[in-house]
């Protein structure tokens, strides 16, 4: 039976919180068949209409390298754009910059990595020459009024170097709060982090950069993101991604799946009594609509137990 949300909060959690759609992006990217634009166009749709007010919509990256996500200007120029809603798109460089503001993104995002050997398998350079890289983006961005936002990939270990220091993770998001980022998101690429573990990330974290402004980004290949994203908030982070259905992977790191699914990370939240603004149905919706297009069953368990219930297929009252 689902339990009614709980009457206060446990003490010191963050009483609102901002969930950030990524299934678009980070999701779809890693499919190997190819998904048309319209089915992409539909599932931002209607994510939009949930209530989410950030949504990872599209990619400016080299076609060779993601062929899935070449189609972005035409995504971000056909989606029914909702007030207040931030679409945001992946800008590695100034080629990837000019083409996300021709698309009409309101955010873009520039990702490095706390690993060396991510960087380079990733974005084809050092994490220095990254920084070089982001620069003229950051600047770009900030003189056309578009947010700026950074992920740091590998932040608690890495499928080539393995571990990834606290020191290491300090240094990009300190070089990105240089860059004038308004937000910064700690990416656990491969799902390997543990609570304890991503306190101590994000305590270093919160160092170099203000504590609102950072985001816990958790793939869940060995099943830690909830924990992980509970261990963050009591840290007192209130921004979280999640990926509808639990989409995803990465193309660069062999094995990861997606992310936390967004359908879990609102049953966590809202069983906490934890405001989001987002209606958890219209989410479980746009599960099953994207889980139908890739033909097969959505990765959230919730997603799953839900619409199970609605099809009365199993007795949820135990
Ligand atoms: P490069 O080969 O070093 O770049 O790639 P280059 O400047 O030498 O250019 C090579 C070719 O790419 C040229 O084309 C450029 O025009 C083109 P050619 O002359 O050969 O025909 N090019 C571009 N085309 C379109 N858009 C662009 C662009 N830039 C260059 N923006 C580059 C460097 C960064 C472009 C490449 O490595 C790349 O595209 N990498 C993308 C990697 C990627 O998308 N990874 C997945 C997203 S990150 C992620 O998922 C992690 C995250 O979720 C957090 C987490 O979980 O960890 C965010
Ligand atoms: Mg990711």
């Amino acid at each position: 039976m689902q339990r009614p949300p709980s009457p206060r909060l446990p003490e010191g959690l963050p009483t609102r919180v901002k969930v950030v759609e990524v299934g678009p992006r980070d999701g779809l990217q890693n499919e190997r068949q190819y998904v048309p634009a319209s089915i992409k166009v539909d599932l931002i749709n209607r994510l939009g209409r949930s209530g989410l007010t950030a949504i990872e919509s599209a990619s400016f990256v080299s076609p060779k390298w993601v062929p899935q996500m070449a189609d972005g200007h035409e995504v971000m120029q056909s989606i029914n754009r909702v007030r207040g809603t931030t679409y945001s798109a992946l800008t590695p460089n100034m080629k990837g910059f000019e083409a996300a503001m021709r698309a009409g993104a309101d955010e873009v995002v520039i990702f490095g990595a706390a690993s060396e050997a991510f960087s380079h398998r990733n974005i084809n350079c050092s994490i220095a020459e990254s920084t070089q890289r982001f620069e003229p983006v950051a600047s770009a961005a900030k003189a056309a009024g578009l947010r700026l936002r950074a992920s740091v990939s590998c932040a608690l270990g890495c499928p080539y170097q393995g571990e990834v220091s606290i020191d290491a993770v300090r240094d990009v998001v300190a070089r990105f709060a240089d860059l004038g980022c308004d937000e910064i998101d700690i990416a656990d690429t491969i799902g390997v982090g543990t609570a304890g573990r991503v306190q101590e990330v994000m305590d270093a974290a919160a160092s170099a950069f203000r504590l609102d402004g950072l985001a816990g980004h958790f793939h869940d290949t060995y099943g830690q993101a909830l924990a992980n994203i509970l261990a963050s908030l009591e840290v007192g982070v209130s921004t979280f991604h999640s990926s509808v259905a639990g989409l995803g992977g990465c193309p660069y790191a062999a094995g990861a799946t997606g992310n936390v699914a967004t359908e879990d990370l609102l049953f966590l939240l809202h069983g906490l009594g934890i405001e989001t603004g987002v209606n958890l149905d219209d989410v479980v919706d746009a599960g099953a609509f994207i889980s139908g297009a890739l033909g097969r069953q959505g990765a959230s368990r919730v997603g799953n137990a839900l619409l199970a219930k609605r099809a009365n297929l199993c007795d949820n009252t135990g």
